[in-house]
């Protein structure tokens, strides 16, 4: 029973501690996830700064180049005069000096800056339309979608994050817009100041930033597993901590346990033996009246006095004395009853059958017995504890009263009833217990009467009777002229 008592409780604290471990795995697994998320994020950002950091780079540059009408560079292999630039009618020009000059429109700069420097800066540029002019300049698939979107004025700028050949890339592209500046070369292409006369597209490889990305993403998840084992450690270890805690006081309470079953059948023991002697002291006097009896017939017969008379009266006489003895015997038999199931009885019941146990002795002793009872409810308990209870309580004021050589010794008892409960109050009127041993008198071995006679476990074994097996409360008072013990036993 006691190790039920201790495995549910470790049963309870498992669940607890399976409760914490689910709710902290919970939290650091969405606490890791919303942090990679976070740093899934922050590169992907980083990547796309980048890419429009590339296209306003080239913007400055063509609008700086749009701003001269084009720049002027010397023809060469690579940068031969451009065929499709029409419309321009000093295209090429010789300097005073006779150095021959061809006229740079800004996309042309732009392509050949891009084609030149791709790699450079990691990312790949293209300056594109769906209306061309150079049909090198055409747009891939992914950059007509996009120029599809500006066109339609849903858009300024698009990306997105593409696998291409098993590498990750992001493809960011925005509009340009036709400005007056624009107009020299391409208002013959039908473009009017605001319309979007097409758009560069700029590709960079994710590589970089992934091979970052996971270096962090690896950091975060080891700071995480590292929390992680903490708290699992942490948790076994208090876990052990409060298993090893708990068994210790199993023990503890076990032993006290086993300690109290021995006061308590010591107790008994000694109450038994008590009985005994006080049987033998209630049989002495019949004992020697049946005796004297007994010693009249043989005197009679010896002297050859028999009369059916006198012996019919010697008889009747030694009857009575027997009757008188197997009286006491019922009286205490209750007492010597061995433990059975609990039973529905009246307390002043029980009390009756202490009263018939030590009356007598309370009789010689010259104390008064005085009982008031009201109580009508029968509780379920083992009658034979309670006895013991009252027993010692009765023992204790008749020593007391004894001892202070009291006049007109006296004990109350009075059994009434609240709501709850059932209380037997047990007063006398043998000055009471020094306030300073009050504390004390429940405590095992707490004697003031010395190792002859008393052992001290009188109110002890009562309080653990009461409190454990009777589940209720025993307590003890000073009251005018002595000390009032009430027993309250609940009723249900
Ligand atoms: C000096 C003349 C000139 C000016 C000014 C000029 N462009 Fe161009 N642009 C051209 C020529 C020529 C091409 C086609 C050949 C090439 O690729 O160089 C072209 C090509 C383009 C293209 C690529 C698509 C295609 O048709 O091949 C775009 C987009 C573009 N220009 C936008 C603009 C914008 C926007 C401006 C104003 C900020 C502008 N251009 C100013 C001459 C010019
Ligand atoms: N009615 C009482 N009046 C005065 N003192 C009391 C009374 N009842 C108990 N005591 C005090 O409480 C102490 C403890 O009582 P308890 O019954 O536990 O032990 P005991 O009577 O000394 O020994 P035991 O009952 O084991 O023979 C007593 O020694 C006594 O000093
Ligand atoms: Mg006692």
């Amino acid at each position: 029973m006691k190790n039920e008592i201790f495995y549910k409780r470790l049963k309870k604290i498992k669940k607890y501690y399976i409760n914490i471990l689910v709710l902290a795995t919970l939290t650091i697994v969405s606490l890791l996830a919303w942090s990679i998320d976070n740093e899934v994020k922050h590169y992907k950002n980083l990547a796309l700064e980048y890419a429009k950091i590339s296209f306003d780079k080239d913007l400055i540059f063509r609008k700086w180049a749009a701003s001269h009408g084009g720049v002027y560079v010397p023809p060469t292999k690579r940068t031969p005069s451009n065929q499709y630039l029409i419309n321009v009618e000093d295209k090429d020009v010789v300097t005073t000096t006779g150095k021959k000059l061809t006229l740079m429109n800004p996309a042309y700069m732009i392509r050949q800056l891009m084609e030149e420097n791709e790699g450079l800066y990691g990312a790949k540029g293209h300056i594109t339309s769906l209306i061309l002019l150079n049909p090198k300049n055409k747009p891939s698939d992914w950059e007509t979608k996009a120029l599809k979107l500006f066109d339609k004025g849903e858009k300024e700028e698009v990306y997105e994050f593409l696998n291409k050949d098993g590498k990750e890339y992001i493809y960011y592209m925005k509009a340009l817009v036709t400005e007056e500046s624009c107009l020299k070369c391409h208002a013959h292409q039908g473009y009017k100041i605001g319309d979007t006369r097409g758009g560069v597209s700029v590709v960079i490889p994710m590589e970089k930033y992934d091979n970052e990305m996971y270096g962090e993403i690896i950091r975060i998840i080891s700071v995480f597993f590292i929390f992680y084992m903490i708290a699992i450690v942490g948790m076994i270890y208090t876990y052990g901590r409060l298993k090893a805690s708990l068994l210790e006081q199993e023990k503890l309470f076990d032993e006290n346990r086993k300690k109290d079953e021995i006061m308590l059948a010591q107790s008994r023991n000694a109450a038994m033996g008590e009985m005994i002697s006080m049987i033998a002291h209630q049989w002495r006097q019949p004992i020697a009246i049946i005796s004297m009896w007994a010693n009249n017939i043989i005197a009679d017969i010896d002297m050859d006095e028999v009369h059916n008379d006198d012996f019919k009266k010697y008889a009747k006489n030694i009857n009575e004395q027997t009757q008188y003895l197997s009286q006491t015997i019922d009286d205490f038999r209750n007492f010597f009853k061995p433990d059975k199931a609990k039973e529905k009885v009246l307390i002043q019941d029980v009390m009756d059958e202490c009263l018939g146990v030590v009356g007598k002795s309370l009789q010689n002793s010259n104390v008064h017995v005085e009982k008031n009872y009201t109580c009508n409810t029968p509780i379920s308990i083992h009658a034979r504890e309670l006895m013991q209870v009252y027993i010692n309580i009765l023992k204790n004021a008749k020593e007391a009263l004894v001892e202070q050589e009291i006049k007109d010794a006296k004990v109350i008892i009075n059994i009434y009833e609240d709501e709850n409960s059932v209380v037997c109050e047990i007063k006398d009127n043998a000055n009471g217990i020094k306030e300073e041993i009050m504390q004390k008198i429940f405590d095992p071995y707490f004697t003031t009467k010395g190792v002859h006679s008393g052992t001290g476990i009188g109110l002890y074994m009562s309080k653990i009777i009461v409190e454990q097996h009777l589940h209720g409360t025993i307590s003890a008072v000073n009251i005018k002229k002595g000390v009032c013990f009430s027993i309250v036993i609940p009723k249900k």
